[in-house]
């Protein structure tokens, strides 16, 4: 991935307000989008919103921040019973495994009144072209039937995969808006752009 493609922290937060506050001068992949206004134009404005998200090297983190802050909704993160290794190659291999299982990693907690919020912003990275096992979990475990869904995705090449598609087959009562996906940083790219650098200076000795 080009340098210069890589939406920084920084980018993504100018990009979600752009796509929040106005249209044209938007960055990356992000458009106006009617589906999100939708969310502005609720005429009931004491509505309440949660935005629930997962991630691991926080580049979600930033954008469910925004999203509170924009919304003043409740924010809840998904973490699962027992934590993911720290190891990126083994949480990598972990990941996989969660992916295959037939029974997907129970979380730490659970939104204890999800029936008192009419909006839900569901945030995830992308893992192995698809929704993360532990967000699975999230919504198998919480009835959003009836809310207003907004997904949100950031991934590190390749686009939101078949995550989409396993949102609409886990909340099918939910009322679905079109996703926001956002390329950032990946923790694979930098961990080789660090192997090549001690490689040449290995090869300098
Ligand atoms: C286990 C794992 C699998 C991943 N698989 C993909 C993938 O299939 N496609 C992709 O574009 N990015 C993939 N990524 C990159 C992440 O989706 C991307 O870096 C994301 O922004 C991380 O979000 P976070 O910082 O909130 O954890 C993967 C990352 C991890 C840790």
């Amino acid at each position: 991935m080009a340098e210069g493609s890589r939406a920084t922290r920084r980018e993504t937060l100018y990009a979600l307000a752009m796509s929040v506050f106005g249209c044209g001068l938007a960055v990356g992949n992000i458009g106006c989008t009617a589906a999100l206004s939708e969310v502005f134009a609720e005429p009931n404005e004491s509505s309440r919103k949660l935005v629930a998200y997962l991630s691991r090297s926080g580049n979600t983190r930033v954008i469910a921040g925004q999203l509170k802050r924009t919304f003043s909704a409740d924010i809840f993160e998904i973490r699962t019973a027992t934590p993911w290794p720290e190891d990126y190659e083994e949480m990598v291999a972990w990941a996989s495994r969660m992916r295959e299982s037939a029974t997907p990693p129970r979380l730490a907690e659970s939104v204890s009144e999800i029936k008192e919020y009419d909006v839900v912003f569901l945030g995830s990275p992308i893992w192995g072209t698809a929704l993360p096992a532990p967000v699975r979990t999230f919504l198998a475990t919480h009835d959003l039937s009836g809310k207003t869904l907004v997904p949100f995705f950031t991934y590190g090449c390749c686009g939101a995969g078949s995550a989409p598609e396993t949102i609409a087959k886990l909340a099918p009562r939910a009322k679905i808006l079109e996703p926001f996906s956002l390329k950032c940083d990946q923790e694979r790219d930098t961990l080789n752009s660090v192997k090549d650098w001690l490689r040449s200076a290995e090869a300098q000795l």
